[in-house]
């Protein structure tokens, strides 16, 4: 009895081997897509974070797997290089993955190598799609609902817009995350989702990539807007602008308003009439 249980184990274990190590090579390809591609591509630029094509010829495999388990530790830890990455990358910290293992880390590493050689002949660049600020800002604080019906993007972050606070703070401030992620990263922060609390809301109620265009066009005009106010004294401009346009239309109807005393408009064209006659 005993023994062929223990040979019906052996024969399961024996055909699930070739399946099992299937799934160790297909988790890097896996995890790359799920948690890493809304920040890195290979070979097709920079996004949030640097281009990963040809890492693993550049960076040690033992680096790597401490990076990407806490990027901070290794910054703190005094590591010149990833500390200079970390300033070059506008001090945006990697969120920790402490629950991959090396083995998984290793997988990942191998699928990099591998796009490497692949893709970088082919320069695919993330659709060029127009967007419209005006509907871009609509979406952004929820007097248009997405298609989708994800929550408004104010529900959690605030942009100034000409001194007009437009949101709560429960987020990062996003006025300035143009200048910060470029309008590519912007995008691919709302399509990847790599922040947990974004990826909650949005995750089944995803933003189209006409509406993400249009709020990334919304963004990019508030980050220009706000570097305007931010250098000249706008504010004051407008307000004496206000006021000297009000002084200036009072001035123009009660000029209207005494030539009606004066006189009613027959009588002109009666003096008229009288002087041609
Ligand atoms: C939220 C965005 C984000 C996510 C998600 C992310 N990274 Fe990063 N990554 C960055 C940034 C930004 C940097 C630049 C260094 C820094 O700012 O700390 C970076 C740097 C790196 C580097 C060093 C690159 C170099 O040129 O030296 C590697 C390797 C890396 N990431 C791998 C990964 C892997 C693998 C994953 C998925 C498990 C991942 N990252 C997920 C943002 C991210
Ligand atoms: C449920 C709350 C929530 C909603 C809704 C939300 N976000 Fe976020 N978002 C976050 C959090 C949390 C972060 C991570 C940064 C932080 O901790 O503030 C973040 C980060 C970002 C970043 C990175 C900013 C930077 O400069 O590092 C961008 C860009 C962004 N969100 C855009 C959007 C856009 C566009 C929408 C609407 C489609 C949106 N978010 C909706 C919570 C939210």
């Amino acid at each position: 009895m005993k023994t062929t249980h223990y040979f019906f184990i052996a024969i399961v274990i024996f055909l699930l081997f070739p399946l099992v190590s299937v799934f160790a090579q297909k988790n890097g390809e896996t995890i790359f897509k799920e948690t890493c591609a809304a920040c890195h591509s290979i070979g097709k630029g920079k996004l949030i974070g640097p281009d990963l094509a040809n890492i693993q010829d550049r960076l040690s495999e033992e680096w790597i797997i401490k990076f990407i388990k806490s990027s901070q530790t290794v910054i703190k830890s005094g590591d010149k290089y990833a500390d200079s990455l970390f300033k070059a990358y506008n001090q945006i910290p990697m969120p920790d993955q402490p629950n991959l293992t090396d083995e998984q880390i290793k997988g990942i590493i191998t699928y990099i190598g591998g796009e490497s050689s692949t893709s970088n002949t082919s320069t695919v660049s993330p659709a060029a799609l127009t967007g419209d600020s005006k509907r871009g800002r609509d979406l952004f604080v929820g007097s248009t609902r997405f298609a989708n019906q994800g929550a408004a993007c104010n529900s959690c972050h605030n942009v100034d817009m000409n001194g007009s606070i437009s949101g709560a703070a429960l987020a990062i401030d996003l006025t300035h995350t143009i200048t910060r992620l470029s309008a590519a990263g912007v995008g691919a922060v709302v399509s990847g989702l790599p922040f947990p609390q974004m990826k909650e809301t949005y995750n089944s109620k995803p933003v189209t990539p006409q509406e993400i265009a249009d709020i990334v066009a919304f963004l990019t005009l508030a980050d220009m807007q706000e570097a305007a106010l931010a250098t000249t004294p706008y504010g004051n401009y407008l307000l004496l602008g206000g006021l000297a346009g009000a002084i200036f239309l009072l001035a123009f109807y009660s000029l209207f308003w005494f030539n009606r005393k004066k006189g009613a408009v027959n009588f002109f064209i009666f003096k008229r009439q009288m002087k041609s006659v």
